[in-house]
């Protein structure tokens, strides 16, 4: 009879909306040929990254709601893409009835989407995602981290780097600082300092391995917010709460937006220069859950449909909120109510893994970040000062960030939802 031991999938997001530095490894990246190539084929209307996307916008918009509906009045923010991704990656060492829930759970019909193309859709979409195309930089990788006494099947190291480019990492997780810092180190390095001590008091001696999926996206605006523009406004959270929020600025610039006629919302869309768009979803007063609950892949496709008509490219006095929020997720209290049910349960099979031990998936953690902030180089910085923002010009059209709203940071190529969140309350830690 074989001891339980654990295995523990962290899932770490970031998303830098808007900031102005270049990445130094940019400089050092020489393969534009390839990455023009490569677009071109992911581009493709056949990509395999477009045959498991629309199974993963429509996960994204189920995780979601269940999130929301179990944390009413907070932040949301998450990477859709990542979680999938983890457990796509999960599935590969998943025996029998769990492979087959873990997948189904993610939204994939088994008898028109096969394994095998299912996990080249994972690997384009991670690479695509990983292009560096214009000034958007995502980096995405997964790490599995062993203990140094479990002796992994082949297979599964070889599928695991073969589809999800997964690196290898040894510990002694019984050295739980140790570990703890190696963890914290390699999430670190990866996404470029932004985060640190990813895991804080998340381990314990009796894991064996943990499964590791960071997702860092970094984006300037086409049309950058200037720095002077920054200006102090009132955001209302709900009737009785008012907090004072940094709002940035941006008169008299042309935007994609709609006032939606059947819902009742502004929706914005703002270009990233690169493959990705942000999409900002403004209830109007009084009428945010109204709006939440048909946020859906259906919604997002017409409002995205709507904002291509140059009808809808119009000046506006824009003011968007400059902020950070940061959420962490204790996913296995929550996927076991989106169809997950044997995942973190003694019925999970993971035979795939290894044969030496019995493995139980004993947590699951998703943290992610998002920083909105005004671009940018050193050149829009002084196309404006702050004097000009409050001049005589009045405008009609005024779209102000100033009550709880919505984000969806799409990728254009990869034709799916990076992050997904809703903003309540900006000033929330
Ligand atoms: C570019 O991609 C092609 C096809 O994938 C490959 O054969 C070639 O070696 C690559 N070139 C470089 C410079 O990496
Ligand atoms: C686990 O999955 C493997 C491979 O599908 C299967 O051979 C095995 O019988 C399963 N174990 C249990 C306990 O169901
Ligand atoms: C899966 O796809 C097949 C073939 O298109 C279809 O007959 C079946 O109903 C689908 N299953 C589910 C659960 O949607």
């Amino acid at each position: 009879m074989h001891c339980v031991q654990y295995l523990a999938l962290l899932l770490a997001g970031l998303l830098a909306l808007s900031h102005s530095y270049p990445l130094e490894e940019q400089a050092g990246r020489d393969d534009s040929f390839n990455a023009t190539f490569e677009r071109l084929q992911f581009n493709a209307y056949d990509a395999p990254s477009r045959k498991v996307a629309p199974s993963n916008i429509d996960f994204a918009f189920r995780l979601y709601h269940l999130i929301a509906s179990q944390s009413s009045g907070k932040n949301i923010f998450f990477s859709p893409i990542s979680i999938s991704t983890a457990l796509a990656m999960l599935s590969l060492g998943a025996g029998g009835d769990s492979r087959t829930q873990i997948l189904k759970s993610l939204g994939f019909n088994l008898t028109e989407l096969p394994l095998p193309i299912i996990h080249e859709g994972f690997r384009f979409t991670q690479r695509v995602l990983s292009l560096p195309i214009g000034e958007v930089n995502t980096y995405v990788g997964n790490a599995l981290v062993l203990s140094q006494d479990l002796e992994p099947l082949p297979e599964f190291t070889r599928d695991t780097k073969g589809s999800y480019n997964t690196e290898l990492l040894r510990t002694d997780f019984r050295d739980v600082e140790g570990t703890t810092q190696l963890i914290n180190h390699y999430v670190k390095e990866k996404t470029h300092g932004m985060i640190t001590n990813f895991v804080s008091g998340g381990l314990s001696p009796d894991i064996k391995m943990v499964l590791l999926n960071y997702i860092y996206f970094q984006g300037l605006w086409v049309k950058p917010f200037p720095f002077s523009g920054v200006v102090v406004r009132d955001f209302h959270v709900d009737e009785n709460t008012v907090v004072k929020v940094p709002m940035m600025l941006q008169d008299q610039r042309e935007h994609w937006y709609i006032h939606d006629k059947r819902v009742p919302c502004s929706v914005l869309r703002m270009d990233y220069r690169g493959e990705a768009v942000a999409f900002f979803i403004l209830p109007r007063e009084g009428k945010m859950k109204e709006v939440e609950q048909v946020l859906s892949p259906g919604m997002l496709e017409r409002w995205n449909r709507l904002l291509q008509h140059r009808y809808f490219y119009r000046t506006v006095e824009l003011y968007l909120p400059k902020f950070s929020i940061s959420n962490s997720y204790a996913l296995d209290q929550i996927l076991p109510d989106l169809g997950f049910q044997d995942l973190f349960s003694s019925r999970a099979n993971f035979s795939g893994i290894t044969k030496q031990e019995k493995l139980k998936l004993s947590k699951s953690l998703h943290k992610a970040t998002l920083e909105v902030n005004e671009i940018g180089t050193k050149a829009a910085a002084t196309t404006r000062s702050f004097f000009s923002l409050y001049s005589a010009h009045y405008y009609n059209r005024v779209l102000m960030f100033n009550r709880p709203f919505f984000i969806v940071i799409f990728s254009t190529s990869a034709q799916t939802i990076i992050f997904l969140g809703k903003v309540f309350n900006p000033t929330a830690p």
